[in-house]
Formats: structure tokens, C-alpha cells, sequence
């Protein structure tokens, strides 16, 4: 039998978890947690536990693979074997393969590459525990891995997905709606609004797009001002040339 859930929003507009459509899960962010990392943090979003660690930019070996005239940036997502009910096969998936590459080139506009030619910064995304949405969560914890890490950026990289339920657009979608949605889109973007990753799985109409775009700048607004309020508490500015410069 089916767990699907008879209804996902109730009359009052509330969702399974009492959210409303324009809601994001709750989330907290620890920063600087890996001692042997050059920047690394922790992110709790919901029931998804991730953790990002950053290395470099350190020389890439080997040395055939360095670019001329600018850094190599490298994403690994990885979910650990026990970060979902059935047990994860360890090792590379088609799946994982797929959102480490889709989830590097998020940070592409983003990262100040060229300040590093020949070099490689490595960026590393362990999903601990996962509850639907575990590439924007691991998005969301990797860019201030990257600041924490002294990476010079252009700015912060967000992400939250948008999804369709009960014939309402709904972003940052739970397991059950994650399960038996009608659509799962994630999207990540800079803090100028530019989309840097827009994936779709189901169905949406041109109108929902558009739509669930503009929704999901409202969550990623939400989550810029959590990134934000995690610099601030560490480096005293949100200002990444003052903290590059520490
Ligand atoms: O996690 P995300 O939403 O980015 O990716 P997904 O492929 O849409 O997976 C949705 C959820 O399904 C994950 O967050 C996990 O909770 C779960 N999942 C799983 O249980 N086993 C897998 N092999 C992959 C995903």
C-alpha cells in the first residue's frame, strides 16, 4: 500500500509540516567544524544533516590536468551509506556523478578562478542524512565552505527547489512531497539573481516556472540572510574582501 499522503496542504494553506507554500525548512549553519580542511562547514536544513569541506587552492597533480589560466574547481557530492533508509552503495553513482557536476557548475561564475592558474580547489559535499533536497542543501553549506576557506568569490551561491503538490507550487519540498509530487525543481543562484543550476523532474507548465522561479528568490533570500548572519558572527563583516583579508 501507498503512503502517500490523501492531502498535502491543508484548508488553512498549511502543509504535512505546517509550513505554508513560501516556506523554507528551518536551517542552521556551523562553519569552520574541520580543523584539517582549509574551510569547511555544517548545515542542518530540515531533517538533512550535510557537511562541506573545502581544500586549496593547492596544486593540481597531475600536472596535465592544470588550466594555464585559472583554477580547477572540483564538486564531489557523496551521500554517506547510512544517510537514507536502504543503505547507499559507496562509491560514484550515476546519480551523485550527476549532481557533483551540475553542482560544480553553480560555482563557475562564482569563484574567482583566474587568481589561481594551475590550481585546484576541491570541494567536497557529505550528505549525512538526507530528506529531500539534498543537493541544495549541500550547495547552500559548500558556498560558505568556500568563503570560510578564503576563496575569493563574487558573492554567495543559494540554492531551495521548487515543486508542484495538490496542484499548488510549493518550494523547498519534504520527503512526501519530494515522493509523490507532481514536480521537483531545483535551482541554485548568486546573489544578483543569476541562475547558476535549474534541473526539473515531473511536470510544470511554462506559467509554473516563472512562477516557482520567483518563489524560490524569496526562499533564496531567506538563506542568503542565514549565510550572511553565519559571517558575520565568525569574521565581525559580511564584506568578503574584509574577511580575505584576515
Ligand atoms: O536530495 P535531492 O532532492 O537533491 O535529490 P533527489 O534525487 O530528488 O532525492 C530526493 C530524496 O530521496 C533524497 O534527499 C533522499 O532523501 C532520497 N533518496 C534515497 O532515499 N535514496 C537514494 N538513493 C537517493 C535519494
Amino acid at each position: 500500500m501507498s503512503d502517500k499522503p490523501v492531502k498535502f496542504i491543508d484548508e488553512n494553506g498549511l502543509r504535512l509540516d505546517g509550513r505554508r507554500v513560501d516556506e523554507i525548512r528551518p536551517m542552521t549553519v556551523e562553519m569552520g567544524v574541520l580543523s584539517r580542511a582549509d574551510g569547511s562547514c555544517y548545515l542542518e536544513w530540515g531533517n538533512n544533516k550535510v557537511l562541506a569541506a573545502v581544500y586549496g587552492p593547492r596544486e593540481l597533480h597531475p600536472r596535465r590536468l592544470q588550466r594555464p589560466s585559472e583554477a580547477l574547481v572540483r564538486y564531489r557530492y557523496n551521500m554517506a551509506a547510512f544517510s537514507v533508509e536502504d543503505r547507499i552503495r559507496p562509491g560514484p553513482s550515476r546519480r551523485s556523478t550527476e549532481i557533483s557536476k551540475v553542482s560544480g557548475e553553480a560555482f563557475e561564475t562564482v569563484v574567482m578562478k583566474q587568481f589561481y592558474p594551475g590550481a585546484v580547489i576541491d570541494v567536497f559535499a557529505e550528505v549525512l542524512q538526507a530528506d529531500a533536497g539534498t543537493r541544495t542543501a549541500a550547495i547552500n553549506a559548500a558556498t560558505l565552505a568556500l568563503v570560510d576557506a578564503g576563496i575569493p568569490m563574487k558573492g554567495l551561491v543559494a540554492a531551495c527547489a521548487v515543486g508542484k503538490v495538490d496542484g499548488q507550487l510549493v518550494i523547498d519540498l519534504n520527503k512526501p512531497e519530494d515522493n509523490y509530487g507532481d514536480a521537483d525543481l531545483p535551482i541554485a543562484m548568486t546573489e544578483d539573481g543569476e541562475i547558476t543550476l535549474l534541473q526539473m523532474d515531473g511536470n510544470l507548465t511554462a506559467d509554473e516556472i516563472a512562477k516557482g522561479v520567483e518563489m524560490v528568490r524569496k526562499g533564496c533570500e531567506q538563506i542568503f540572510a542565514i549565510q550572511k548572519e553565519a559571517l558575520l558572527s565568525k569574521f565581525g563583516t559580511t564584506d568578503e574582501m574584509e574577511i580575505l583579508e584576515e
